[in-house]
């Protein structure tokens, strides 16, 4: 019995293999350890890609992006598929507008494209977590990339879903995806665990066969090769135009002796981080670098090609010496700017390819074009404490010690935290965070009146007056999770206790706050009446406090950057998207881009601030048509901050 049964099994499989080979015909894409390359269709085949995350561009322009890529020489893009963005909440799974990954496979298909797919878990991306969902740091221990079993759990939940959705899409399946990267730059992390790489190389085979070349990626060092590499995924190197190209590739090659050489991450740019100067990579260099590595017949990843934006609270942070948060632009100074433009880097890496393959004839398409729609007033809609009822509908959780962003299960964005004075304070009193808890920025009112704030690694103490019973409010803003390194595990909030004089403060009322669910449901504008003429406010006396305004229509929605010229810091809503945080103080970046999908030509355009620190006397906005990334002018830093 069980014998035949194997036999007819085994019939089955034999049949479905030719069957296969016959539903595919010639179309195969492997690495060929012979002739040291790719093999696509049985002819030997090498990758010219550009990075380019559908998660930092709107929708609405995936497929100008991707015909531009597509004219400046590049067969193939480069993704990556960030979890979080995905499954921001346990179990709930979104693949809808900006998040429809099979929908921008499907453009980039239709444009020409192979996709090459780094597929995670995590990402770094300079991305919220390095990708990684904020809800697993729920468990107080776990143990992040590594072999934890609620990590792995999770991880092995997702894959679950995402894997299935994608292999269609493999190359062999007639779909465009060629490769399928496993982890990111494992070998920069500190726990070098094999087992969990292992136990991912199993899941990716499960889910994707066994054709699909799957490889790694690690920085150009022995030790990163060593602890990101593992049998059967192919191992690749990155680095910049800084990097002796012959040195990089023979590190790869003492771990891959034969197969192509591949760079998945040639930097054509680099990030900024708020209170640094704006990365600029010089373009001589970059055509120059990229030309060494395709005359070795090199396979090359151009990292960036678009940067894109950090909408929303997307952007991640470095920690090294001191918590440092990614600006909002992903600019990268790429080949193509935040907005999608052209640039002369990218015609000197287009004349670079033109020497290895045919560029597609016809000239470049020209920029998106962009819009200065002028200034526009706010007026105050009022303070954060005087609008709980709206953006905290279900009320506070009251909680004797401090809770954190996770265990509140409010993972990005702001909440307030609550309690009174204790004693009477006549007097200007410390209020200390012991632990440096404060994750990452809190703005601190006693009855609704701004007294100063608090920041992570760099203003530690700030001094409180009032009389016993006041209410003291702490709005605490995250600032985007660490994505890179050993400090992964960032949660947010208050963390530890916090000191008031001689007090420890407890009994705490904290506010989930709904902001982006609140303004996408039409607030504040819907609630206003219209057609008012502005209202004088008389100048606020700093501390959090929502503006609004309205840009009128003007049968145009071009792009356009809005610079908020003697703000301080906050977040900004056009017609419900979330466009991401300003801070002109601290620089470099002075100017937001606004995609004009997202602007109406014929409504009025519903503009929401939410000012953190103080607003300039008469509130205005101004809507520019170019940006302004690399100002330094107005920087002020606190003090004892070390620049790295
Ligand atoms: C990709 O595009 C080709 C034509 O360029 C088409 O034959 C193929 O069906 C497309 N693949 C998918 C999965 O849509
Ligand atoms: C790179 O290193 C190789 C081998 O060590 C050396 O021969 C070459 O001159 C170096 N190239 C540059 C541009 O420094
Ligand atoms: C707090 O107030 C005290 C007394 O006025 C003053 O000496 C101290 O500099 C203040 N500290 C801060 C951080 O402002
Ligand atoms: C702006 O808000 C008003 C009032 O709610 C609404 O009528 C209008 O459609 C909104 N504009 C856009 C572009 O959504
Ligand atoms: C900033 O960038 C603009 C163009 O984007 C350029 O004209 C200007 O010279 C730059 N300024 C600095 C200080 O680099």
């Amino acid at each position: 019995m069980t014998v035949k049964i194997l036999f007819i099994l085994a019939v089955n499989f034999a049949f479905l293999a030719v069957k296969g080979n016959l539903v595919n015909g010639d179309r195969t894409f492997s690495i060929d350890y012979d002739r040291d390359c790719f093999v696509k269709d049985g002819r030997p085949f090498r990758y010219i890609s550009g990075s380019i995350h559908y998660s930092r561009i709107h929708p609405g322009y995936w497929k100008d992006r991707l015909v531009k890529m597509y004219m400046a020489g590049l067969n193939t893009v480069q993704i990556y598929v960030p979890w979080n963005f995905h499954e921001a909440v346990q179990r709930s799974y979104d693949f809808t507008g900006g998040r429809d990954l099979e929908r921008f496979l499907d453009l980039a298909n239709q444009t020409g494209l192979l996709v090459i797919l780094r597929a995670g878990p995590y990402i770094c991306a300079e991305w919220e977590m390095g990708g990684l969902p904020a809800w697993l740091l729920q468990k107080p221990n776990i143990l992040l990339r590594s072999s934890d079993p609620d990590y792995l759990q999770a991880v092995s939940d997702w894959l679950a879903v995402l894997l299935p959705k994608v292999k269609p899409w493999l190359y062999t399946n007639q779909g465009n995806i060629i490769s399928v990267q496993v982890e990111n730059e494992y070998g920069s992390y500190y726990a070098c665990d094999y087992g969990y790489m292992r136990y991912l190389r199993k899941l990716f085979r499960f889910f994707l066969g066994d054709d699909v070349p799957l490889f790694t990626t690690d920085g150009n060092t022995d030790r990163e090769m060593t602890c990101g590499s593992l049998q059967g995924l192919f191992a690749t190197v990155d680095f910049g135009t800084d990097t002796n190209v012959t040195t990089a590739f023979q590190r790869q090659r003492r771990f891959e002796p034969r197969g192509p050489l591949v760079n998945s991450e040639f930097y054509t740019g680099w990030l900024d981080h708020w209170g640094e100067s704006h990365a600029q990579v010089d373009q001589w260099k970059v055509s120059r670098t990229l030309l060494e590595m395709l005359a070795l017949g090199a396979n090359v990843n151009m990292y960036m090609f678009e940067g894109g934006t950090n909408f929303g609270y997307w952007n991640g942070a470095d920690h090294d010496t001191r918590f440092r948060a990614v600006v909002t632009s992903y600019d990268y100074d790429a080949p193509l700017t935040e907005a999608g433009d052209p640039t002369e880097k990218l015609l000197l890496v287009r004349d670079v390819i033109k020497q290895f393959r045919d560029v597609p004839a016809g000239p470049m398409p020209l920029a998106t074009p962009k819009f200065a729609y002028g200034l526009v007033t706010l007026r105050k809609v009022g303070n954060i404490a005087s609008l709980l009822t709206v953006l905290s509908p279900q009320g506070p959780v009251k909680s004797p010690h401090l809770l954190t962003f996770e265990e509140m299960k409010q993972y990005y964005g702001y909440m307030l935290y609550r309690t009174t004075l204790p004693r009477e304070l006549l007097e200007p009193t410390p209020l200390i965070s012991p632990l440096n808890g404060i994750h990452d920025r809190a703005y601190v009112s006693v009855n609704g009146v701004f007294q100063g704030l608090l920041e992570r690694d760099t203003i530690l103490v700030m001094n409180v007056s009032g009389r016993q019973g006041d209410t003291l409010d702490l709005l605490v803003e995250n600032m985007g999770r660490v994505n890179f390194g050993s400090k992964i595990n960032d949660r947010k909030g208050l963390l530890g206790s916090l000191v008031l004089g001689r007090d420890e403060l407890t009994d705490w009322e904290i506010y989930s706050l709904d902001l982006d669910g609140a303004i996408a449901d039409g607030w504040p504008h819907s609630e206003a009446p219209w057609g008012l003429s502005v209202q004088q406010t008389e100048p606020s006396a700093g501390g959090p406090v929502f503006y609004m305004g309205t840009l009128q229509p003007n049968g145009l929605s071009w792009d356009t950057f809005l610079k908020l010229r003697g703000w301080s810091k906050g977040q900004v809503w056009i017609n419900g998207v979330n466009l991401g945080r300003y801070w002109p103080t601290r620089g470099p970046q002075q100017t937001l881009y606004v995609p004009g999908p997202v602007l109406s030509s014929t409504r009025p355009n519903n503009i929401t601030v939410l000012e953190l620190e103080g607003a300039p006397d008469r509130p205005m906005v101004r809507f520019m048509d170019r940006p302004q990334l690399n100002s330094t002018a107005g920087r002020s830093e606190p003090q004892g901050v070390r620049r790295v």
